[in-house]
């Protein structure tokens, strides 16, 4: 009962109430039995105050249920639901489309939820820089990445105005090249991160509207320092190529041509040229054959074909060659060996790896010097070393004497008939066994190989 004395039943009550006084006090002089008056003004008051009461429990009620279900919607509580029982037809649709309609809401604010954490991830995800900006040249987005890549924190980009906060110049062009064009505009530059120097391409993109008017751009930023630098190599790697075989080309070229102009009538000369023009070819075949191993290591369909590998067996193989060799120059070569020593290798290669590292220190150690060659097994490796009393490496040119065509006395390596290429092919022999390699020199006083192998 008390709701009626509330608003906005109250009202309705006081006017009730005045109109009951207002024709009590009206009729009152013109009625002789006041009792009965007042009993009949009660009794209207009394009925209208019943009926007020059920109208507010069939329909003010549930209106009330209702409003406050869609207002708990309204601040975003879509669980919110609407329990009434009635028998009134009305109210129960009423009752039943409020509550459809909140599941419906719910339903719709899981998935949109699911979709913005789908794409928040995908974006932080990306492995490119992206920036989101619109036609004003407003920044909306920018991602985990891009903000790696040039640093600052996101709040510093966004609601800025692009050029504001965009440093690199480039930026400023893409987006105006966009804007003006209405198509994908790219573009590469250098940036400094502190000392460290990377290349950065941008992809602008423009985003249209359904009227297919530009609305905004998305900058994607990818970093292609790594391909930059295999351009280069690849640059240098044809460079020296051409550069090596151009060398023993011209030799032969000449001396043949020098022999065709006569320089066959003199025996002796045309002996001595032929020498040079075999020797010359033997080193184009030699510089041939490593440059098919190196190409064959790194393609990638490479397998290594693994084989139980006997030491004492593959020595037998390899030093007897090297030894004659060695001797010819009145170097010592020892070789230490375990006994009964076993692994898992790919025999050529590893045949290799002895051949290259012993005609190294051979070449790189003046007469009267020693090489020393040791084979011996770790818990998890096979550990070998080869050392020579030559003329050593300074320390600062150890760290390149792995790369291609790298030496540090070119005419010294090409008298010997160094390619350039070998410590490179042994490093790539070491690279997929799964194994290290490791050099330690000493100018004037020698260097030792480290190989270690994977059992
Ligand atoms: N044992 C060594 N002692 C001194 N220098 C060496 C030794 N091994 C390699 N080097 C240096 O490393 C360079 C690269 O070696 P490598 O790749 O085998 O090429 P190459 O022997 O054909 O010149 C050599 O030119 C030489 O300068
Ligand atoms: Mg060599």
């Amino acid at each position: 009962m008390k709701e009626l004395f509330q608003a906005p039943l109250l009202k309705y009550v006081l006017i009730a109430l005045g109109i009951v006084v207002f024709t009590g006090v009206g009729v009152f002089p013109f009625i002789e039995n006041k009792v009965i008056l007042i009993i009949i003004l009660l009794t209207y008051f009394v009925a209208f105050l019943l009926f007020l009461r059920s109208f507010y429990a069939l329909y003010l009620l549930p209106l009330k249920k209702a409003t406050t279900t869609i207002t708990k919607m309204e601040q975003g509580n879509y669980r919110a639901r609407m329990h009434f029982s009635t028998n009134n037809e009305i109210i129960e649709q009423l009752m039943y489309k409020i509550n459809s309609l909140a599941r419906h809401l719910s339903e719709l604010s899981i998935q949109e939820k699911m979709h913005s954490e789908q794409l928040f991830t995908l974006i932080n995800n990306s492995s490119s820089g992206l920036i989101l900006i619109d036609e004003k040249g407003y920044i909306h987005l920018v991602n985990q990445q891009f903000l790696d890549m040039f640093g600052g924190r996101e709040k510093e980009y966004k609601g800025q105005i692009y050029h504001n906060v965009l440093r690199e110049e480039k930026f400023h062009r893409i987006v105006q090249q966009v804007f003006l064009y209405e198509k994908n505009i790219k573009d590469e530059f250098l940036y400094y991160s502190g000392i460290h120097k990377r290349y950065y391409e941008v992809v602008g993109t423009p985003i249209f509207n359904k009227k297919n008017r530009v609305k905004g751009a998305v900058l994607a930023t990818y970093d292609i320092t790594e391909l930059k630098r295999l351009e280069v190599m690849r640059k240098d790697f044809v460079a020296n190529v051409s550069h090596e075989l151009r060398t023993p080309i011209t030799s032969i070229t000449g001396f043949a041509e020098t022999l065709l102009d006569g320089g066959i009538e003199d025996p002796d000369a045309a002996k001595e040229f032929l020498s040079i023009i075999h020797k010359e070819s033997k080193r184009m075949q030699l510089l041939i054959e490593d440059l098919l191993t190196l190409s064959k290591l790194e393609d990638e369909n490479f397998q290594l074909v693994l084989n139980k590998i006997t030491l004492s067996d593959l020595l037998q193989e390899v030093i007897p060659p090297l030894k004659i060799r060695a001797e010819k120059k009145g170097l010592a070569l020892t070789v230490q060996a375990e006994e009964d020593l076993n692994f898992k290798a790919d025999q050529e290669r590893i045949k290799q790896i002895f051949i290259n590292l012993i005609d190294n220190a051979i070449h790189y150690t003046p007469d009267g010097g020693k090489i020393d060659v040791e084979v011996f097994s770790t818990s998890k490796y096979v550990h070998l070393k080869v050392s020579d009393t030559g003329i050593g490496i300074t320390e600062k040119e150890l760290p390149r004497i792995f790369e291609r065509f790298y030496r540090v006395d070119r005419a010294r390596s090409r008298n010997t008939g160094g390619t350039g290429l070998g410590l490179a092919i042994v490093k790539h022999i070491v690279e997929v066994h799964k194994g290290n390699i490791d050099i330690e020199s000493e100018v004037g006083k020698g260097t030792t190989v480290h190989v270690y192998l994977p059992k």
